[in-house]
């Protein structure tokens, strides 16, 4: 088994509005990214980066693409001696190596595995501003990364249009699509992501604390 870690770390951060990429903004002493990278590499062979154009130093900095799971595929198209793919976005800092285990060993049988944390707000399906219904709570899950993966269910799920793939807002969604069987793994609501200034302090807050 060759397990490597996938970052997808390509985006622009638009809604960080940070003067660079989201992955290089300095958070809690180091740039973003180092704090999953740190998580990964503990427990994974190698870990490739799918970085913005003009950050790539091959062989583990590679050039992200056009959308998140374009990104994902270049990382992977990178690591052909995977079997186990850990894909964890580069926005969610506050992964613990200890969730990543989990996932990993989740995986059994299966084709993925994933961080996910039940839902606490009442969810409601709308029509405009008009309530269609209430989801029942106790069946909903907000997923998360680490998503990890057969390495080629994956790369057979990411084998698609380059619309199809923008489409997609997270891995799962295409192996599950696939006929892919994925199972999910209780994490800590802490494993935030960042998009938004507000969202920094808040992961600045918890990184501190763990201290
Ligand atoms: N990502 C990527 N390649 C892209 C777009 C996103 O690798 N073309 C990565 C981001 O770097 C991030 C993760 O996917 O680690 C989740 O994306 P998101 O939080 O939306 O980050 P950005 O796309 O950078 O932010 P924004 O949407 O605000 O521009
Ligand atoms: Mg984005």
């Amino acid at each position: 088994m060759s397990v490597v870690g996938i970052i997808p770390a390509g985006g622009s951060g638009e809604r960080l509005g940070a003067d660079g990429p989201k992955a290089f903004a300095v958070l809690a002493g180091k740039p973003m990214l180092e704090w999953s990278l740190e998580a990964l590499a503990g427990v994974c062979e190698r870990v490739v980066v799918a970085v913005p154009a003009g950050f790539e130093d091959p062989p583990d900095r590679v050039r992200g693409g056009a959308s998140r799971s374009e990104s994902v595929r270049s990382a992977l198209a990178a690591a052909p001696e995977a079997t186990v793919a850990v894909v964890h976005d580069a926005a969610r800092p506050l992964v613990t190596r200890d969730l990543v285990e989990r996932c990993i060993a989740a995986l059994g049988d299966a084709e993925g595995a994933i961080a996910a944390a039940r839902v606490t707000d009442t969810v409601k399906e709308g029509h405009g501003i008009r309530v269609l219904r209430t989801l029942d709570r106790s069946r909903l899950w907000a997923v998360q990364t680490p998503q990890v993966f057969r390495a080629d269910a994956l790369r057979s799920a990411l084998d698609a249009s380059a619309e199809r793939l923008a489409a997609a807002t997270d891995d799962a969604s295409l192996v599950e699509s696939a006929g892919g069987t994925v199972r999910l793994v209780e994490a800590p609501p802490e494993n935030l992501k960042v998009t938004t200034p507000l969202d920094m302090r808040i992961a600045e807050a918890v990184l501190q604390s763990r201290c």
